[in-house]
């Protein structure tokens, strides 16, 4: 089994709440990868794990069809059978459990978020699944130095997939001996059979791509069910963090959805946008605000998309995390900028462009003619993201609207998720990516 054995090994080290140690490598496990390659042996009768893959290619076509067309009726019979689930578990599972990091990872070393260190942390899947966003958080918090005990509630209305949800945390107890489990059928919008009575209960809510199936053309009964979640499940210091497939349509739905609560004096919006002002790729109409990650997939994920031709090695996904208090503000000294990049990088011969979403909630393009860079300089550019937080100085107003240059002195540094610092030909030091906040 050549795919499992060249497998790297998680690595947790260093200070826990660092963003160097935080930020990078985000390795699916080779537990986790092993588990249900086994599983789908089994249950597949094949014994040779290469066979075995290519067995399921239809069921992963079959999935990925289902998830990027146009919802139709019945599109949820998928969790009806054991092949879809097994499939699910092999080639989507380990796409959830990377892409839900990143959020939480901004969130704990850039937006100064923490888990209760004086009692258990609890948490609460919604539309679970197969349980990837919950094993996620439990492997990431299971490495944690000082959190007492992790609760996890999670939900679905399938039952399928819950059962192999707790057949592999039973099975894999060992990898969480701080963590308790409560997993339960229900269907997340009856609010009524699982909100607490009494006071909210959970410090962290997820919900990942499970509302766009939930509320599927229904925005205002999800933004109506949202608010509920937030004042009676929400801790009062706690985040409720959505993602939602990046798709193309031009309606702005899920900008829609984060303008309703960026608007409203009772909840915060604490990311992805740096501000509370309204989001200008809405009222520009222009793109959907989305996130693209270079990952590194499971080898095996990799063998069976050999005939596939999906688009493995980038993670793309929109996201919104919610909080009852507001985010710590960010404040830029004059000549100095943080931005979220919300298109790609547009690297151009004699110069490189940014599109940034920032603090003061307006979008700016930043342009640095590469006769300011030396040549390493502008090849490193190339490793900046959609997505990345990014802190420069030393700009200069251009007379063109919402255009800013960076200069020879500037620096440019990604602050999240994968620090790296950009320097003119002249700046002698960069401000830390601690200074950018
Ligand atoms: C695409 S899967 C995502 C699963 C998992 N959260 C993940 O990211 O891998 C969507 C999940 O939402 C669940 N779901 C959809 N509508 C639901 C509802 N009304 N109540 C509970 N679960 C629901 C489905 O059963 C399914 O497991």
């Amino acid at each position: 089994m050549r795919m499992i054995e060249t497998f790297t090994q998680d690595q947790n080290g260093g200070s826990w709440l660092e963003p160097s140690t935080l930020t990078t490598n985000i390795t699916y496990p080779h537990w986790l990868e092993s588990w249900w390659m086994e599983l789908a042996c089994q249950q597949s009768k094949q014994q040779d794990p290469h066979e075995m893959l290519r067995s399921f290619e239809t069921e992963v076509r079959q999935l990925s069809d289902t998830f990027t067309t146009e919802r139709k009726e019945g599109f949820d019979a998928y969790q009806q059978q054991t092949s879809m689930l097994l499939a699910y578990g092999l080639f989507y599972f380990p796409q959830t459990f990377a892409r839900v990091r990143y959020p939480l990872l901004e969130l704990l070393a850039h937006r100064k978020w923490s888990p209760p260190l004086e009692r258990p942390l609890r948490i609460l899947d919604l539309g679970a699944g197969l349980g990837a966003a919950s094993i996620s958080f439990a492997h990431l918090f299971a490495s944690h130095p000082t959190l007492q005990e992790i609760e996890i509630t999670a939900l679905d209305s399938s039952r399928q997939s819950l059962q192999y949800f707790r057949k592999l945390t039973k099975e894999q107890s060992a990898q969480w001996p701080n963590v308790s489990w409560d997993i339960r059928n229900a269907d997340l919008r009856k609010t009524e059979s699982w909100l607490p009575t009494s006071s909210p209960h959970w410090d962290l809510i997820i919900a990942s791509f499970s509302l766009n199936e939930a509320f599927y053309g229904a925005l205002d009964e999800q933004i109506k069910w949202t608010e509920l979640v937030l004042t009676r499940a929400l801790q009062k210091t706690g985040v409720f963090l959505i993602l939602d497939p990046a798709s193309q349509e031009k309606t702005h739905r899920f900008e829609q959805y984060r303008d309703h609560f960026a608007d409203h004096a009772r909840y915060h919006v604490w990311s992805p946008c740096l501000h509370e002002h309204p989001c200008p790729l809405r009222q520009e109409g222009k793109r959907q605000c989305h996130e693209v990650r270079q990952w590194e997939p499971p080898d095996s994920m990799t063998f069976l998309n050999r005939r596939l031709f999906r688009h493995i090695t980038s993670l793309k996904y929109s996201f919104l995390a919610l909080g009852k208090q507001p985010a710590p503000a960010f404040s830029q000294p004059e000549g100095q900028a943080l931005f979220r990049m919300i298109a790609p990088l547009q690297n151009n011969k004699a110069h490189a462009q940014m599109t940034g979403c920032c603090t003061d909630g307006c979008k700016r393009e930043f342009e640095w003619l590469k006769r300011c860079l030396d040549k390493p300089t502008q090849k490193q550019l190339v490793q900046l993201e959609r997505g990345d937080i990014v802190h420069v100085t030393s700009l200069q107003e251009m007379s063109r609207d919402g255009y800013v240059r960076l200069q020879k002195d500037s620096s440019c540094t990604v602050v999240h998720p994968t620090p790296l610092v950009l320097k003119g030909k002249n700046a002698d030091s960069a401000q830390s990516p601690d200074d950018a906040s």
